[in-house]
């Protein structure tokens, strides 16, 4: 074969590359993988609930993400065991997340049978706080929710910020204010996106090949 007619061969082929790689794109931009993320929180005086809606905008915007937004208190085992993905927001109580936080992931163990059954390995958790205060506890508050989830082999994400979404709602800083609710979408977003990666790679079905010990 003379160089000429290799030359032509080889850019036809590169044409058929350019055109298999842009429909692969397409085809994930057309079809892309369906995931359930469950937003739950608890909230007193609506501020942690201002956030949580801010988290379901940022996770409904990516395609294919379908949201269920609940108080920690009315999630039952089904809500968690059919999610891809948790988001759990607590407003700080000293430092720490709320008695009913804390009960709800209890509940994960003691009512539900989910760390027993290693239900919750390998879905994607993350966590948003709201405390009054600058500086007393909203950090604490979302390494304590995601302490639970690794507890439970989750696989955390943060987004927002380095740890997760918070707000201050105190009188230096009252309510939930644009800056804050855009960290809140950030999370929700990047939740929803991180949880169709590991769909897609399967991830789920992998089970542990060693015993654990109760929490
Ligand atoms: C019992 C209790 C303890 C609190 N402890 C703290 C605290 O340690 N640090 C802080 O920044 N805010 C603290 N707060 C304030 C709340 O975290 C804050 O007002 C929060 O935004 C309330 O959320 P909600 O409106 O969703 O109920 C406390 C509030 C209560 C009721």
């Amino acid at each position: 074969m003379k160089r000429r007619e290799l030359l032509k061969g080889a850019g036809v082929l590169s044409i058929v590359a350019v055109v298999l790689a842009l429909c692969g794109n397409l085809g994930d931009a057309a079809d892309p993988t369906p995931v359930t993320v469950l937003i739950t929180y608890h909230s007193v005086s609506g501020n942690t609930e201002r956030m949580a809606q801010g988290v379901a905008e940022g996770a409904k915007a990516v395609s294919g993400t379908s949201v269920v937004l609940k108080r920690v208190g009315e999630v039952g085992a089904d809500d968690l065991s059919s999610s891809d993905a948790v988001i759990v927001g607590s407003p700080v109580y000293f430092a720490n997340m709320s008695g009913e936080v804390q009960t709800f992931f209890d509940n994960w163990s003691l009512k539900f049978s989910l760390f027993q059954d290693r239900k919750m390995r390998n879905k994607v958790g993350a966590a948003f706080a709201t405390g009054a205060a600058v500086s007393a506890g909203k950090e604490f508050t979302i390494l304590g929710i995601l302490g639970a989830m690794l507890n439970n082999q989750m696989i955390i994400v943060s987004g927002g910020g380095g740890f997760g979404a918070s707000a201050t709602t105190g009188p230096d800083s009252p309510g939930i204010d644009e800056k804050e609710l855009a960290a809140a979408r950030d999370l929700g977003k990047r939740v929803a996106e991180v949880a169709a990666v590991v769909k897609r790679g399967s991830l789920k079905s992998s089970s542990p090949i060693i015993a654990l010990t109760a929490p």
